[in-house]
């Protein structure tokens, strides 16, 4: 049984088209959270047998996962699609295979329908392979979707909702813009709704801009604001997004000391018994604690020193 990978660290999540057996073969010397095979939209209806045929392959070859990716997920295409089965198939039957992402989500029943398929080939054809359930993760590209999401949080296997721009302007009929304003109300709700359940892992939109340095300032102006919105990573499409995404979605080094100087001073504050005290002039109570906690452990999880951190500010007392 092979074990598969059990991290939830996803910060850049890079699509691969399984049409493409450059791409495929391209995708085991690249560095990302984790790639994202799809059989969906960048491979045409005529195309998808071939593209499932070259994706096995690939995959069945593999003995573990590439020594820089984290994550192998497969993008299926959406239920009540005639190709979902297979793809489901195929997903189950690569142990290296730990999540599958489910384009189109629109209400519970399409993760419930996911679910039901998955655990037929998972109790039956697969069961000596298989240590985990395979996750899901859920693609949220219609109005629909964003009205329905306070129950699509409860869907079975759920283990991350990941945003799809393009098609949630076909859907309303939007106008892009480049600071996304349009897409502010769903991506809010998105990022609320996962909280109510804990779920892990909230995607941000891809930045189709990849060239030159415009494309570079727009991706990073993206990650920021995702970021900031409460987003823990980004779609790519392009390798050459994959260091920016992990850089700007990894705590800075600024925050991670700022955070740091707050736990070791709350030890002190906390054995004098205050529950606010001040650092840098700026007030610190329970809710700044726990962020800085927040920050300290993902931190932590992106191979950062925290630990020489710790070292560098043992003397710090909150002021
Ligand atoms: N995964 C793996 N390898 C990729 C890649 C990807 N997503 N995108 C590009 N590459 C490879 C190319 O094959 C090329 O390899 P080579 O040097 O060995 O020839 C190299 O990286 C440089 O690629 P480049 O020439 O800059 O891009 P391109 O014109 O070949 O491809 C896209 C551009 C946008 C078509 C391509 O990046 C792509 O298909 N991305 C994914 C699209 C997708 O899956 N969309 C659906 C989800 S939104
Ligand atoms: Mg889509």
């Amino acid at each position: 049984m092979v074990s598969s990978s059990t991290s939830a660290l996803r910060r850049a999540l890079l699509y691969v088209p399984a049409s493409s057996t450059r791409m495929l073969t391209k995708s085991l010397g690249l560095t990302c959270d984790t790639i994202i095979y799809d059989l969906e939209d960048s491979v045409t209806p005529d195309a998808k047998t071939e593209a499932r045929d070259a994706l096995n392959q690939h995959l069945s070859r593999l003995s573990a996962l590439p020594p820089s990716v984290s994550e192998i997920a497969i993008r299926v295409n959406r239920a009540g699609s005639s190709f979902l089965e297979k793809d489901l198939k195929l997903a189950a039957s690569i142990p290296l295979v730990d999540t599958v992402v489910v384009p189109k989500v629109n209400t519970i029943g399409d993760l419930r329908a996911v679910s039901h398929v998955l655990k037929n080939f998972e109790n039956k054809s697969y069961k000596e392979i298989r240590n985990k359930p395979i996750r899901v993760i859920a693609m949220i590209e219609s109005a629909r979707a964003i009205m329905n999401i306070s129950s699509i949080i409860r869907g079975p296997r759920l283990n991350g909702l990941m945003f799809a721009a393009e098609d949630f302007a076909l859907d309303l009929s939007l106008t892009r813009t480049p600071d996304l304003t349009e897409f502010l109300y769903a991506r809010s709700a998105m990022v609320t709704a996962a909280r109510v359940e804990n779920i892990p892992s909230v995607i941000d939109l891809v930045c189709t801009s990849y060239q030159g340095k415009e494309g570079l300032t727009r991706l990073e102006e993206e990650c920021r604001g995702g970021k900031a919105m409460g987003f823990n990573g980004k779609q790519c499409i392009h390798p050459s997004q994959v260091e920016t995404v992990q850089r700007l979605f990894s705590p800075s080094k600024k925050e991670v000391e700022w955070a740091v100087r707050i736990t070791v001073a709350n030890k002190k504050a906390a054995a004098e018994k205050r529950g606010a005290w001040t650092l840098d002039g700026k007030m610190i109570d329970a809710p700044v604690f726990g962020r800085a906690v927040e920050i300290v452990e993902k931190a932590r999880k992106c191979g950062m020193d925290v630990d020489g951190l710790r070292e560098k500010w043992k003397d710090q007392e909150p002021e």
